[in-house]
């Protein structure tokens, strides 16, 4: 996506306008987008599929389930009615986990606006399907939307958002026009949004990079230091920039905050709970006590290591440290084993020729 004249105007870049924002969702990200949303001034109204969820933000002002710590203002309001909701936005957040996403959004077909823009905040890849939330909307929405999709990823935990750290995202579309009402009306001094068409990227780097997350986070369990985490960082973007290029993206976009960006985020950042729950695994716990413990939050990698590791097959695509994670999650392998056979593997040239010639072009 090219820059555009605007790109280079003067003055703040920065709208004033304020629209009425749907959020599909009050987990902790949907709560954030919400309460950000909010106070940038936008009418906000957000679904929530637990009854004390939307209570304890109108009464109390607080998602005290899934971002408790953080008042919410009396402006920001909350439905069980997901039709209510999917009408409000003129820019409608879908903030799912993956594997309810379909399910949610075929609820609000026919409530949606005509001029509403969708947003997919999710992160992560089906198991049986290996389809991303791109590829669910799409079967799912009527053609007339398809064009009025946009998809918001980058290093952004949900908490750090609350507390009003600075934050950047990317927003990528199809349509150039759509990513630009999504930047206009997202970005504030405090959270600032870029964007791209490269839809793909986007959504295979913040799908992909919450197992790399899980690798980096047992790595450090072990106590296998910064060169092992390093190591890993590296040779899992590696990973993920093949995958995404044989998708059709561009290797770009991984170098950009959907991929290294959010991988530097979830890979050494101690909010990350994907990267928590590989920290338990390394010290020896099982995984189910490890989810057990989340009551209800989720960590989408434990489901993506599966599709990743599917996706690398079904591509023929050698990725180890993939491979590995899905061994130790879903096989029970033992990760100083997978380590040792990893770095035994025959020596090769560290840039791929694929990814070398997408660069290039
Ligand atoms: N938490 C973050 O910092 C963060 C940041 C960026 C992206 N994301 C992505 O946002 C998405 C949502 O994550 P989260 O952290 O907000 O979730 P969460 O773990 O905080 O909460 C779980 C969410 O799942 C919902 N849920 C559970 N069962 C459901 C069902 N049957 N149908 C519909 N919804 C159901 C809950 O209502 C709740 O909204 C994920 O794809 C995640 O990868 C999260």
């Amino acid at each position: 996506m090219a820059a555009t004249a605007a790109d280079h105007a003067g003055g703040t870049g920065l709208s004033s306008e304020r629209i009425k924002i749907g959020v599909l969702g009050g987990g902790a990200w949907g709560t954030a987008l919400a309460l950000h949303a909010a106070r940038m001034g936008h009418d906000v109204l957000l679904w929530a599929l637990e009854k004390e969820v939307a209570q304890h933000i109108n009464e109390d002002h607080e998602n005290k389930n899934f971002l408790p710590g953080f008042p919410l203002p009396e402006s920001l309001r909350a439905s069980n009615d997901i039709k209510q909701v999917a009408a409000h936005g003129e820019i409608l957040l879908m903030v799912i986990p993956t594997p309810f996403v379909e399910r949610t959004v075929s609820q609000v077909v026919d409530a949606v606006r005509k001029d509403a823009i969708l947003v997919s905040c999710t992160k992560g890849i089906l198991n049986d399907t290996l389809e991303t939330p791109n590829h669910i909307l799409k079967r799912v929405l009527p053609q007339h939307l398809h064009s009025r999709l946009a998809y918001l990823s980058g290093p952004s935990f949900a908490a750090e958002v609350a507390k009003e750290n600075p934050t950047a995202v990317t927003v990528a579309s199809e349509d150039d026009a759509v990513a630009q009402r999504v930047q206009a009306m997202m970005s504030s001094p405090r959270f600032r949004c870029y964007r791209t068409h490269d839809v793909t990227g986007v959504e295979l780097g913040g799908a992909l990079k919450n197992v790399l997350a899980i690798a980096c986070g047992i790595s450090d369990g072990l106590g296998f230091g910064s060169n092992g985490r390093a190591a890993l960082i590296t040779r899992g973007l590696d990973e993920i920039t093949r995958l995404a290029v044989h998708s059709g993206a561009s290797p770009l976009t991984l170098a950009g905050l959907a991929g290294v960006g959010d991988i530097v985020l979830t890979c050494t950042g101690d909010l990350s709970r994907n990267r928590s729950v590989g920290v338990r695994l390394g010290k020896g716990e099982k995984l189910a006590d490890i989810t057990a413990a989340m009551k209800g939050a989720v960590a989408e990698g434990v489901l993506t290591s599966r599709s990743a590791h599917h996706l690398a097959l079904k591509q023929g695509i050698e990725c180890p440290v993939i491979e590995g994670i899905y061994k130790v999650i879903h096989e029970g392998a033992d990760p100083v084993e997978v380590v040792t056979k990893n770095m035994s593997r025959p020596l090769k040239a560290e840039v791929d020729q694929r990814v070398a010639q997408a660069a290039h072009h």
